[in-house]
C-alpha cells in the first residue's frame, strides 16, 4: 500500500513564486482529497523579505532543516533590482547539490491546442527531455576574486566534473531513452573545453555499449542551439552539463509553448535525499504582483513530485485536467488567452475527476 501522508516543504520564494505556488497547492489539496492521501506543509518564508529582516536569504542550517521532508516544493526565486541575484539564489544551488540532486528533469513538449513559436511544427515535432547534470560542473562554487575593485582585478571560477558525476547522468539518461524513443544525444562543448567534455566524450564512449537498444548522437552545445530550433523532431533525450542544460532548458521552454508551461525537477534517483521540484522560470518581476503568470509550470512540476512520491495516478490526474484545460481553450496572457492566474488555476481544477 502506498503511503499516505507527506510532508512537503513548501518554499514560495520571490516574485510570481508564491503566486503560482498557491495554484499548485490549491490543486495538490484537491487531488489529494480525491485520492486519499493527506498531505503535510512545512511553510518556508525564505527569499528577499527573509534577507531584509535576517540579512540572509534562509536561516543557518536550512538544508539540514529539509532533511526530514518527503520533497521541497519551490516557486521561484529572486528580487534582482534589489537584492543581488547570487544570494537569493544561493539557497536553491546549494538544496541541489547538498542533496545530491543530480538529475534536473526538464520536458519540453508542446501539448495539443498550443501554437509552437516555431513556423510549421506541432506537438508531433516537439517532445524533448532534456537531462541537466545538476550537483557539479559550472556551478561549483569554486574560484575567488582577487585585487577586487582595481585594475589589476582578477577573477577565478573553475568548473569541476567528476567520471562519477559524468557516468550517473549519462547513465540515468540512457534509462530515461528506454521510456521514451530510444535516442540519447549528449550536448559538450569538447572542440573547446579539452579537458572536461573531452572526458564526457570518453565516458559516453565507454558505456554506451551498454544501451545498445539506445542511438546516440554527440553535438557541440552551438550547434545544439540551433538544431532545437531547426529540427526539435530529431532530439529525444538530451544530457547536457550544468550549464548548458540551463541554457537548452529555457530554449525547451519557448519550444514547448513558453516559460509559463515548463516543469522540473531536482532528483535524487537513489532518494537517500528529498528531491525538490519547481517550475523553470524564474521570478519573472516583470509580471510580478499582476496576478497573471501562468502556474501550468508548478501545476506540472506537482505532477513530477507526485510520481517521484509513488501516487502515480494522482501525477496522471493532474496532467490530464492540465491537457484537458489547454484543449478547452484555458489560457493565461502568456498563451494569448485572457485568464488570471488563479481562473487558470480554477480551469484546472475544474478539470480534475
Ligand atoms: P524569468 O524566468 O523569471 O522570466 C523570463 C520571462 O518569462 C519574463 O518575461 C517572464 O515574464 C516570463 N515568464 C516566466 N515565468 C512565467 C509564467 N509563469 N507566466 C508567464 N510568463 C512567465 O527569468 P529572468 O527574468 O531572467 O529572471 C528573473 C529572476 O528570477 C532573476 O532573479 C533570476 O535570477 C531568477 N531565476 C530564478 C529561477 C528559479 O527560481 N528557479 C529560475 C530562473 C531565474
Ligand atoms: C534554473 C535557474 C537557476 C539555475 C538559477 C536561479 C540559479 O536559472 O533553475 O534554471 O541556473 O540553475
Ligand atoms: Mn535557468
Amino acid at each position: 500500500m502506498s503511503q499516505q501522508n507527506y510532508e512537503i516543504a513548501v518554499y514560495p520564494g520571490d516574485g510570481i513564486g508564491p503566486e503560482v505556488t498557491r495554484e499548485a497547492i490549491r490543486v495538490l489539496d484537491v487531488v489529494a482529497e480525491q485520492q486519499g492521501f493527506t498531505i503535510s506543509k512545512r511553510h518556508l518564508d525564505w527569499g528577499y523579505d527573509y534577507w531584509k529582516q535576517h540579512g540572509q536569504p534562509a536561516p543557518d542550517g536550512f538544508v539540514d532543516s529539509l532533511r526530514d521532508v518527503d520533497a521541497i516544493f519551490l516557486g521561484a526565486v529572486g528580487w534582482p533590482d534589489d537584492m543581488p541575484d547570487h544570494l537569493s539564489l544561493a539557497p536553491l544551488v546549494s538544496i541541489r547539490q547538498a542533496f545530491d540532486q543530480y538529475a534536473c528533469i526538464r520536458p519540453a513538449r508542446l501539448l495539443p491546442g498550443l501554437t509552437s513559436v516555431l513556423a510549421g511544427k506541432g506537438p508531433d515535432d516537439i517532445d524533448i527531455m532534456v537531462i541537466r547534470e545538476n550537483s557539479e560542473g559550472e556551478y561549483i562554487d569554486n574560484g575567488g576574486r582577487f585585487k577586487q575593485g582595481t585594475p589589476d582585478e582578477v577573477a577565478i571560477q573553475t568548473a569541476l566534473h567528476t567520471r562519477k558525476g559524468v557516468e550517473r547522468i549519462l547513465r540515468f539518461g540512457f534509462e530515461q531513452a528506454r521510456t521514451r524513443r530510444n535516442h540519447l544525444t549528449m550536448v559538450t562543448k569538447s572542440n573547446a573545453q579539452r579537458y572536461s567534455y573531452v572526458m564526457w566524450d570518453d565516458i559516453l564512449e565507454e558505456i554506451k555499449d551498454d544501451y545498445p537498444d539506445v542511438e546516440t548522437v554527440r553535438q557541440h552545445c552551438d550547434a545544439a542551439v540551433m538544431n532545437f530550433v531547426r529540427w526539435p523532431e530529431r532530439f529525444d533525450v538530451v544530457v547536457a552539463s550544468n550549464l548548458f542544460g540551463d541554457l537548452l532548458t529555457d530554449l525547451g521552454g519557448i519550444l514547448g509553448g513558453g516559460l509559463g508551461l515548463a516543469p522540473s525537477c531536482n532528483v535524487n534517483p537513489e532518494k537517500r535525499f528529498p528531491s525538490m521540484f519547481e517550475p523553470v522560470h524564474g521570478s519573472a518581476p516583470d509580471i510580478a504582483g499582476q496576478g497573471i503568470a501562468n502556474p501550468v509550470a508548478a501545476i506540472l512540476s506537482l505532477v513530477m513530485m507526485l510520481d517521484h512520491l509513488g501516487q502515480p495516478a494522482a501525477a496522471k490526474q493532474i496532467q490530464t485536467a492540465v491537457e484537458s484545460a489547454i484543449m478547452a481553450g484555458h489560457k493565461t496572457t502568456d498563451l494569448g488567452g485572457e485568464l488570471s492566474t488563479d481562473q487558470m488555476g480554477d480551469a484546472i481544477i475544474s478539470q480534475l475527476n
